[in-house]
């Protein structure tokens, strides 16, 4: 799948993979803003993403771990998601993340 990574800075980076995680896939190349530190537990909130509203049925919505982890964050929405728990499929192509932090 083809994803769109967004930073705050508005540097825009479309990277490609058929397996693993979003967060895996963001710090792989090195998109600022998703540092990724817990390595993909759901305990660190450090690749918090804001989806675009059209884009949430196609990711999915985060289970109860992952929310409660998200509620610790200031920047939470009800577009957010922590990349980490979202694995890549054929279903992601196109999706757009904005980063959050
Ligand atoms: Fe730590 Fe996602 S990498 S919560």
């Amino acid at each position: 799948a083809k994803i769109t990574f967004i930073t705050q800075d508005k540097e825009t980076i479309t990277a490609e993979a058929n397996s693993g995680s979003v967060m895996e896939l963001a710090v792989n190349h090195n998109v600022r803003g998703i540092d990724g530190d817990c390595g993909g537990v759901c305990s660190c909130a450090t690749c918090h993403v804001h989806l675009q509203a059209e884009d949430m049925e196609k990711v999915g919505r985060p289970n109860e771990i992952e929310a409660d982890m998200l509620e610790l964050d200031d920047n939470v929405s009800e577009h957010s998601r922590l990349s980490c728990q979202i694995p890549i499929s054929d279903a992601l192509d196109g999706v757009v993340f904005k980063v959050v932090n």
